[in-house]
């Protein structure tokens, strides 16, 4: 029913139309965060005794980028009627019951990407008809910067990677330098959000010892963010010492595994020969006692005595 309504209102006089029923902005424009919720809401006016039958409410996301109208919400005859609602704003947006009564018709968003940035237009159909647009900004701060040193082989690459929109500038500075931005290479993803995914590396040749900061500078935000690290000569320190130091760890503790296994392997070589002393199955025990030792050592030494003397 909103369809051929909306295209009638917007071609004729609007004015004429509104003289009778007037639908207010609380605010035209809103800001939101990634990630947040944002309700926006026009204002109707109401008489008593309110009828809920009587009304009828649609929010849309004006075409922006070629893309088609979206429905985000829709209110029938006092009936919550989401069957036409945009795949996008599926369980993510809903209008306040409560207020309608009262003249508002308060659309909350939860959950709210980049792309929910444009115009929507607030209708309401109810003693009248009219309708306004909101213009809803949406913006993600580039909050947490991920700060990683990386050792090459004689320098050190510092990476300050973060996410946010609009695109960041990112500067690096020191104690000595306020910009060091020409030494640094910085690129730029898209995520799946609708994000920039931002990386910058920073070279610092060695010995260029200091605190190192990086500087996400959100130009439409006017809102910097920052993440700093110290670099000592501890960083600037090869990796082979580190691995020769491991070394010096690790060759013991094998030598000394090797030395377990060969006594193991020589015990156990020793014991298949008393075995074989023995041919017939005893107490395992006994042949580890020191009896059966000296009882093996007779026997030795009577075999012996039995081999040299000739009867
Ligand atoms: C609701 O609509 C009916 C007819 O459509 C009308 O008679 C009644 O006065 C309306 N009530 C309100 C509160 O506007
Ligand atoms: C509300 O309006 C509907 C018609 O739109 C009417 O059938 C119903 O009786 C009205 N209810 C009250 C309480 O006025
Ligand atoms: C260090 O940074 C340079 C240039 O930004 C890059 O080409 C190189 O792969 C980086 N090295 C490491 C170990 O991250
Ligand atoms: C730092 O220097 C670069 C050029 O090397 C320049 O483009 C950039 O605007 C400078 N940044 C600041 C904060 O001065
Ligand atoms: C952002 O970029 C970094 C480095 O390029 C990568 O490791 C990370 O997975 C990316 N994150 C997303 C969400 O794309
Ligand atoms: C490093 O610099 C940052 C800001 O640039 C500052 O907040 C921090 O205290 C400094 N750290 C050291 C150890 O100097
Ligand atoms: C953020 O940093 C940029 C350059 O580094 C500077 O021009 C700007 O004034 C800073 N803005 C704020 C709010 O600190
Ligand atoms: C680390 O090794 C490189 C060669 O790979 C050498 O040029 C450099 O002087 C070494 N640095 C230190 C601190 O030992």
């Amino acid at each position: 029913m909103f369809g051929p309504l909306l295209v009638v209102l917007v071609q004729i006089q609007l004015h004429l139309v509104s003289a009778l029923f007037t639908v207010e902005v609380l605010q035209p424009r809103y800001f939101a965060e990634h990630g947040g919720t944002v309700t926006m809401g026009c204002r109707f006016p109401v008489h008593d005794p309110f009828n809920l039958t009587n009304l009828s409410v649609l929010w849309q996301r004006k075409p922006s980028q070629g893309n088609e109208v979206k429905e985000v919400y829709k209110l029938s005859k006092g009936q919550e009627d989401l069957r036409q609602q945009h795949a996008d704003y599926q369980d993510r947006a809903r209008v306040a019951p409560s207020e309608l009564k009262i003249g508002l018709s308060m659309l909350c968003i939860n959950n709210v990407k980049i792309a929910d940035s444009g115009i929507y237009v607030c209708l309401v159909h109810y003693e009248g008809s009219d309708l306004k647009y909101i213009y809803l900004d949406v913006k993600a701060p580039y909050k947490r910067i991920h700060f990683q040193k990386r050792k090459e082989k004689t320098e050190l690459n510092l990476t300050c990677q973060s996410q946010g929109y609009p695109l960041a500038e990112v500067s690096w500075q020191n104690e000595e330098s306020t910009n060091l931005s020409k030494f640094a290479f910085t690129t730029h993803q898209m995520t799946e959000d609708g994000l920039f995914n931002i990386t910058s590396t920073l070279r610092v040749k060695p010995r260029n010892h200091g605190n190192y900061s990086c500087v996400f500078w959100n130009r439409e935000l006017n809102e910097n963010t920052s993440a700093h690290g110290a670099v000592s000569s501890l960083d600037f320190a090869n990796k082979s010492n580190t691995e020769k130091k491991s070394l010096t760890v690790m060759v013991p503790i094998c030598l000394l595994l090797l030395l377990v296994l060969i006594i193991f392997a020589f015990m156990k070589l020793r014991r298949k020969q008393f075995t074989n002393y023995y041919p017939q199955k005893g107490d395992r025990r006994r042949r580890r006692n020191k009896l059966s030792r000296k009882e093996d050592l007779d026997l030795q030494t009577k075999n012996l005595n039995a081999a040299t003397i000739p009867d």
